[in-house]
């Protein structure tokens, strides 16, 4: 098994210079001798003086580990050493930002700045620059010549699959701090606690507010389980307690872990179902090869979870027959996977090209989000999933294969939800490095 360097400091050298060199690249595609990319606006919620939690423009985390500084930027002319226009205004009502500070200030030419016309004053010839962010209205006044060019966004997007070394240890990272927030999860589960303190003893064990966190966590207990995004925590355990599901990430220098797992209560059939779908997971990680289409392994998932439907009496049809006919989405309704890094669903993963050529999901798999062929140094989630959702069951029961489920079995497990069990694998020469199971068997010992 490679091994993964986790010395962040000395990896961000390396990164920020294959950053630079990669938008310097793709800035020819527009004609543009440097790009400007905003940290983001903070947005106020309607009739109301609070702003809604601030998420950073993505663009401008790639360049460095700041994601909670509103109207700062990022100037980069190519060729020059890259600055960072610094926001710490000064105002009564909030502390302004510190200065900043760590492993990554050496490589910067910092300028603090107190306004955005602070900011306008500094960006010298707007007619050669680009901007990447949101804040058009204001690019516009300020005379900007390219706003986030499709050519520039394409090629950035295409290639931010492919993740430096200090990607890969942040990744990593990520990835320990969620894993002992998964375990002390685990550990409430089992206690009886409520959704709601099984989130609280999640984010209580990362150290992370919620904001800080880079998707919602999924706290599901029982039939939750089948709902693919639930989004609520209840405040009371269920009288009865059968199921878990958990998918909750974590956040090293604004790149993102996603992990699920699930649990039972007790030995059983569930408790045996979630071991198959672990075995399978494992199974198809293995197969992983570059080259590979990943659209091509979604559909080695489905076959593999036929096996389980057919290998506990589920559904009575062969592998084959239960993917040609579609049955098995009732089951697996959502993708195998997505590529993963500075967003938790990262960008392009349908992307053919750097041009920006699409390759669509396939006409059955609608909701899959990666169809790019497996290349070394790309970071995705492998997360097979089999659950039992009243909706679609319901539609199965109405079609020509009703008569080959075992409706007994699933009523039986329809109080469990569902299972997902969700790792992020690191694409790298010697093969899939599970990033996940690394952090579950390191904290083992
Ligand atoms: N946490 C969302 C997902 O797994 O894609
Ligand atoms: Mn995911
Ligand atoms: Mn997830």
């Amino acid at each position: 098994m490679q091994e993964i360097s986790m010395d962040v400091e000395s990896l961000y050298k390396d990164h920020l210079s294959q950053v630079q060199h990669r938008y310097e690249k793709a800035l020819a595609s527009c004609g543009c001798s440097g790009v400007l990319i905003p940290s983001g606006t903070l947005k106020y919620g309607f009739l109301d003086d609070h702003p809604y939690p601030f998420k950073v423009n993505p663009h401008f985390k790639t360049w460095l580990p700041i994601d909670d500084n509103d109207d700062s930027f990022i100037l980069m002319r190519a060729g020059e050493k890259p600055l960072l226009l610094f926001n710490q205004r000064q105002d009564y009502w909030h502390k302004p930002a510190s200065d900043p500070d760590g492993f990554w200030v050496a490589q910067w030419e910092i300028q603090a700045i107190r306004s955005l016309s602070d900011a306008s004053n500094r960006i010298g010839d707007p007619g050669s620059l680009a901007f990447i962010g949101e804040e058009t209205g204001l690019a516009r006044d300020w005379g900007i010549a390219q706003i986030n060019p499709q050519n520039l966004l394409s090629e950035i997007h295409y290639h931010r699959a492919y993740k430096t070394d200090y990607e890969i240890a942040c990744l990593q990272i990520a990835n320990n701090i969620a894993v002992s927030g998964h375990r002390v999860a685990e550990e409430a589960f089992r206690m009886g606690c409520s959704e709601f303190e099984i989130q609280h003893r999640y984010l209580a064990a990362i150290a992370h507010r919620e904001k800080e966190t880079p998707y919602s966590g999924i706290v599901a207990l029982n039939e939750h389980g089948a709902i693919l995004h639930y989004q609520y925590y209840e405040k009371q355990a269920p009288a009865t307690i059968y199921s878990l599901l958990i998918d909750a990430g974590a956040n090293k220098n604004g790149y993102a872990a996603d992990i699920t797992r699930t649990y039972a209560v007790g030995n059983g059939l569930f408790q045996d179902l979630i071991d198959a779908v672990n075995t399978q997971q494992l199974a198809i990680i293995d197969e992983i090869r570059p080259g590979l289409n990943y659209a091509d392994l979604n559909e080695k998932m489905h076959l593999r979870l036929a096996g389980v439907l057919r290998d506990f009496k589920i559904v009575n049809m062969n592998e084959e027959s239960m993917v040609e006919s579609n049955l098995t989405f009732t089951f697996f309704p959502h993708g195998l996977g997505h590529l993963l890094g500075l967003q938790t669903h990262d960008v392009a993963g349908l992307q053919k090209s750097a041009d920006g050529d699409e390759k669509a999901a396939p006409e059955k798999y609608p909701a899959l989000r990666l169809t790019r062929t497996v290349e070394n140094r790309q970071v995705f989630t492998i997360e097979p999933g089999l659950y039992f959702i009243p909706m679609l069951l319901n539609r199965l029961r109405q079609s020509t294969h009703a008569r080959q489920v075992n409706w007994q079995l699933i009523e039986e497990l329809i109080p469990c939800g569902g299972i997902r069990i969700e790792d992020n694998i690191a694409m790298l020469d010697d093969g899939p490095v599970n990033l996940t199971r690394n952090a579950f068997d390191a904290q083992l010992t």
